[in-house]
């Protein structure tokens, strides 16, 4: 009988991306996936460590996977991702009952390892960082699953070393994948009814990828090609530093329509003074020039971004100066964390006065104001047709059907469930925070 394995994935969508190859891996392998960890064979957790609480999350997972391998001591345990290859050894040291460790390049050698650990005992372990194979995979398998948005890894890796992220230690330097690797694979995705791309990596506007007769190709570049690609209409990708969103990339927007009309570009901090010390190697200044470059192409670009409180040296003053960009800027949906000490990066060594209690105060206060934010631009959409990609039948009973704008929001509609894999107008009529509601017109 084909043994069973069951992945638990936390973080980014690099990890979500990553996990997709371990599944396409070992069901090539004759592996079989399951939902219920309790049937599983194998059990995987794809970990993240951005901040502190994903990391302690992982222990307490692993404890609850200890007793399913009381009742089953033949089952094995494999943590990868960015705890592990941050941690290594460690976490053995204080769950001494997984099987394997892996890192978030060696992913690809997971079934192999898996193999080895029905014969062994001892942890096996590999957190290397030297090659980029884990891609092999997508080539070597045909299994695709039915979707219509997906992921495709552009780059993988970050070498800006901002003060505060852990990120270049747990993905390694910069590396891109050829051109051809990654439109091929798009082109498979469209061919299978994929409609929507989301370009990933960890800062893609630094891709620098071999192109055609051995030529580099930059990020502008890439996107154009993308678009040329049949079938995928929607293009969107994630994350991109500011520092570094040239003026190539910018005009892109001009001459492709397929690019979303929505951008996800993280400031982190309205401060100058802050940005310094985040070591983001931008000002506010060019923050701004940059979105303004945007609205002169897209009237109605939308922005959103990730934001840090009390970063170390936080003052009340750098603050208030991060929600005057915030309602400057009007930013859409955002992501806002308090500031988490990661080990070893040059911020956990920075003086920071602040308490955790006027942190939680600011975050609150700031997720208002982005709350408010995001209902202005729910308010500008309401009565207005707008583009859906529509992605399954909704648990509403009224609004049958749910897809996305290009902004990303949910939109629950009337519609035939034909629709569902295709683009269809919807007139927005009502909203939440978070969602739209409408009819297909
Ligand atoms: N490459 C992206 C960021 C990727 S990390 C960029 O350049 O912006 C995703 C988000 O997690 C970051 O934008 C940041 O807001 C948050 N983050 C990273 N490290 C953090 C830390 N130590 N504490 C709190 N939030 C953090
Ligand atoms: Fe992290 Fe900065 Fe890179 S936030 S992923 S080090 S661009």
């Amino acid at each position: 009988m084909n043994k069973k394995f069951y992945i638990k994935t936390w973080g980014c969508q690099m990890n979500e991306y990553d996990s997709e190859l371990i599944e396409k891996q070992l069901t090539t392998k004759k592996y079989k996936i399951t939902k219920n960890p309790e049937k599983a064979d194998i059990l995987i957790l794809n970990t993240c460590s951005i901040r502190e609480k994903a990391q302690e999350k992982v222990f307490h997972q692993l404890g609850r996977w200890k007793k399913i391998k009381k009742k089953k001591p033949n089952t094995i345990i494999a943590v990868g991702g960015c705890v592990a290859t941050q941690e290594g050894k460690k976490i053995y040291k204080r769950a001494n009952y997984i099987n394997i460790v892996f890192g978030t390049q060696t992913l690809h050698k997971l079934s192999k390892m898996i193999e080895m650990a029905h014969y062994s005992n001892n942890l096996i372990i590999d957190i290397s960082f030297n090659t980029f194979k884990k891609f092999k995979i997508k080539k070597e398998t045909k299994i695709i699953k039915k979707k219509i948005s997906s992921f495709v890894s552009i780059m993988e890796g970050c070498n800006k070393y901002c003060s505060f992220c852990i990120v270049p230690f747990t993905r390694g330097k910069e590396i891109s994948r050829p051109v051809n690797h990654i439109l091929k694979e798009i082109k498979q995705l469209s061919e299978n009814g994929v409609r929507e791309i989301n370009l990933l990596g960890q800062n893609v506007n630094s891709y620098l990828g071999i192109g055609r007769y051995n030529k580099m190709c930059k990020f502008s570049e890439l996107l154009q090609m993308v678009a040329e690609i049949n079938g995928i209409d929607r293009i969107r990708f994630t994350t991109s530093n500011p520092f570094q969103f040239t003026d190539d990339i910018i005009n892109v927007y001009k001459t492709t329509k397929k690019i979303v009309n929505f951008l996800h570009l993280p400031i982190q901090s309205g401060s100058n003074r802050i940005l310094k010390k985040m070591k983001r190697l931008h000002t506010i200044q060019e923050y701004k020039e940059i979105v303004n470059k945007l609205i002169n192409i897209r009237k109605n670009i939308q922005i959103s971004s990730d934001f840090i409180v009390g970063f170390p040296g936080e003052t009340e003053q750098d603050f208030l100066e991060t929600i005057k960009i915030i309602e400057e800027i009007k930013f859409d949906m955002s992501f806002s964390f308090i500031y988490s000490k990661r080990p070893g990066t040059p911020a956990s060594k920075m003086k920071d006065l602040t308490s955790i209690q006027e942190k939680k105060e600011r975050l609150y206060f700031l997720q208002k104001k982005i709350n408010e934010q995001t209902l202005f631009w729910s308010k500008k959409m309401l009565n207005k047709k707008k583009t859906i990609l529509v992605e399954k039948e909704s648990e509403n009973k009224i609004f049958n059907l749910k897809g996305k704008t290009e902004n990303n929001r949910n939109v629950f509609f009337k519609g035939e469930k034909k629709l569902i894999g295709n683009f269809t107008k919807v007139k927005i009529t009502s909203f939440s925070t978070h969602n739209l509601y409408g009819y297909t017109v």
